[in-house]
């Protein structure tokens, strides 16, 4: 028998054998998933930054062929931003591609990949979850991993209504985490923990009929499954609107340029685009055309593709409206780099950007 201190609440959970069911648990159904075969520190590292920013389906693909092209950090950082940005294209979130990149630049300057958590919690992009997820996966070190899904099952579990994101709820967890690891088992206990999370104890039904904690669940018993874990804080939503004007000549070059620092996308190319705070008219578009993008007096054909395009990011909206003009010749004075538009694929574009180029009629 634990007791557990939470707030001015004492919880006193039949906790002894919690890590013993959940490993259970996990040795009958849990996910045969090709980073859990091995435990080189550096691959998973990498499958660890790829799964932050997909599901498991698209992110098993990912870690395959950046496996097998960087097999090793000293790999990794020898390859050119480019083709790293490249291979992450589709994932999204392309600080963490860089942050990986990074990341593997200083393990493959220290020789090694060392068996230190304060190195590990150092790397750029780094943070509490995968620090202790390399330590205890790759090390076998006692770090207690706290992710979604560990959060949900605690919070569960444990009965927990503080707000999983204050920072109270936050140092509860944390102690709770910390208490139920399974310290001579930390890869396995950590790695059980967030199957169960992820199959079993789902954010939406939840399959409590065939839950072996069920017993214990203090979530269960007060009918407040669907209630836990509590989150306070709502993050707003931001609409943006890009209007991209492909641009291509007659002999089948377009115009590129490569976004800068600071916002999303850093790194990636995308066609010439105007921002705004609403959509525009193709009035509008068309005299931007003019005064702005091409530098010579030539003809020109104008003609929107589609809009109205809508792509979620986490905490941005955007709406895209997709024009094409078509040039008689490349105007080497226009801001960009002029590539063929066979030689496209050769670039790091985001999503977006390719579905507008579905939208784009073949010559
Ligand atoms: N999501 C993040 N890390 C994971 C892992 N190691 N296994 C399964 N899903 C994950």
């Amino acid at each position: 028998m634990t007791r557990f201190k939470a707030k001015k609440h004492y919880f006193c959970i039949m906790i002894s054998n919690f890590s013993t069911r959940l490993e259970r648990w996990y040795e009958t159904y849990g996910r045969d998933l090709p980073w859990r075969k091995t435990c080189d520190p550096y691959l998973i590292m990498l499958s660890e930054f790829i799964l932050q920013q997909t599901q498991i389906v698209q992110g098993m693909s990912y870690y395959l062929r950046f496996a097998e092209r960087f097999p090793t950090a000293q790999s990794l950082a020898e390859a050119s931003e480019e083709e790293v940005m490249r291979m992450w294209q589709g994932l999204g979130y392309y600080s963490r591609a860089r942050h990986l990149h990074a990341a593997a630049k200083q393990i493959a300057e220290a020789g090694h990949f060392p068996k230190d958590y304060s190195f590990v919690r150092a790397l750029p992009g780094v943070g509490d979850y995968t620090a202790a997820a390399i330590m205890s996966f790759a090390f076998g070190e006692p770090y207690a991993v706290i992710d979604g899904n560990v959060q949900r099952v605690l919070a569960r579990h444990f009965g927990i209504t503080e707000p999983v994101d204050s920072s109270q709820g936050k140092k509860l967890l944390r102690a709770l985490a910390d208490e139920m690891l399974d310290i001579k088992r930390p890869a396995l206990y950590n790695q059980a923990i967030m199957d169960f999370g992820a199959c079993l104890c789902k954010p939406t039904s939840p399959l409590c009929e065939t839950c072996p904690l069920a017993e214990t669940c203090q979530a269960l018993s007060t009918h407040q499954v669907d209630k836990l874990p509590v989150k306070s804080k709502r993050t707003a939503i931001r609409d943006r609107f890009f209007t991209y004007i492909y641009t291509r000549t007659a002999d089948g070059k377009t115009l590129l340029h490569r976004r800068g620092g600071g916002d999303i996308w850093q790194g990636l190319f995308e066609f010439p685009m105007i921002e705004s705070d609403c959509k525009l008219t193709s009035k509008q578009v068309d005299e931007f055309i003019h005064a702005s993008l091409v530098k010579v007096s030539v003809n020109v054909k104008v003609e929107l593709l589609a809009q109205g395009i809508c792509h979620q990011l986490t905490h941005q909206r955007l709406h895209a409206d997709f024009y094409c003009l078509t040039l008689p010749f490349a105007d080497e004075k226009m801001q960009g780099q002029w590539v063929e538009e066979s030689d496209l694929d050769r670039y790091a574009l985001p999503r977006l950007l390719e579905k507008l180029l579905e939208k784009l009629p073949m010559n």
